[in-house]
């Protein structure tokens, strides 16, 4: 079994980035800003987004972080996300989700201008990835596909299961395991999926992106299986600082055993994840995807 090790090619590629970024202001160009709107006080989305924010102080990126109470009105972040897309100083901008249940997500996401949405999550970012054109790729699928590009492990004809089929991982990660090139073949399993361990034991590859710690068992893998956790869901845990720890979406004790590779949780596809909205960044600053 060898453990994928996301902080460390994280780490790489952040003094590559950080490099491409000294290169940028030395060719006399302002270094790419990143703006997040955070909305409420979730730990997890607090912690997400004071990481993005550090690491944009640690590649040497200017940052800002717009904070809002809970009970902020649709109009208002509607009207922010307006201003920011306005914003000739701001190159790419984040909403960080969940949002309140009062706020209509969609409407905030097909607010943002799709050259500034280096989440990948509006419509023409996701339809441009659909068809295979140049795009925002969302972050999380974008670590993944480099993550197995690391360790070369070829999906070229392989069974790629995914567990969730979320508009911000499943989805777009089944359309970038699909694609010519890349090459697998792929299952997406949901709630309403029957039989998920079998699907999930005829699996070359799982990757498991529901948010239930622990749902992928060890009698769901086969044997040399490679398993890719996306799960961070906050448990309580008194003996943090944070409060919190992360659980993954696999039993990792009793699954790593049996797989060929497979990411820890944390360390694993949480840093691919961050260090790919910095690289979503910097293209948006250098128009690298979309000249005006
Ligand atoms: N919530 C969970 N993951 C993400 C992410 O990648 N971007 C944003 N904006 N919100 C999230």
């Amino acid at each position: 079994m060898q453990l994928i090790d996301g902080k460390g090619i994280a780490e790489q590629i952040r003094v590559e980035i950080t490099n491409a970024t000294e290169q940028t202001v030395r060719a006399g160009d302002k270094p790419p800003h990143l703006a997040a709107v955070l909305v409420g006080h979730d730990g997890g989305s607090q912690v997400y987004v004071s990481n993005k924010i550090k690491m944009c102080q640690s590649i040497g990126f200017r940052s800002s972080l717009i904070r809002y109470d809970n009970d902020v009105a649709e109009q208002e972040l509607l009207r922010r996300v307006h201003e920011l897309n306005n914003d000739s100083d701001v190159d790419g901008f984040i909403v960080q989700l969940p949002l309140p249940k009062h706020i209509n997500e969609q409407k905030i996401i097909e607010a943002i201008d799709y050259r500034k949405d280096v989440d990948g999550f509006h419509p023409i970012n996701l339809g441009r990835l659909f068809a295979g054109l140049p795009c925002f790729v969302p972050a999380t699928p974008a670590g993944i596909v480099e993550l197995l590009k690391y360790y070369s492990i070829d999906i070229c004809g392989k069974n790629c299961v995914i567990l969730g089929r979320s508009n911000i991982v499943g989805k777009p990660l089944a359309v970038l395991l699909m694609q010519k090139g890349a090459d697998a073949t792929v299952t997406v399993c949901h709630s309403r999926t029957p039989n998920i361990a079998e699907v999930c034991r005829r699996a070359d590859i799982i990757i498991a992106a529901i948010g239930q710690p622990e749902f992928l068992k060890a009698e769901m893998v086969r044997e040399g299986a490679i398993v890719i956790d996306v799960g961070t869901t906050p448990l309580p845990d008194s003996t943090k600082k944070s409060g919190f720890r992360l659980c993954g979406d696999v039993d990792f004790q009793n699954v790593a055993p049996k797989c060929a590779y497979i990411t820890p949780v944390p360390g694993g596809v949480g840093p691919m994840t961050i260090i790919s909205l910095m690289k979503n960044t910097l293209a948006a600053a250098k128009k690298e995807i979309y000249r005006s």
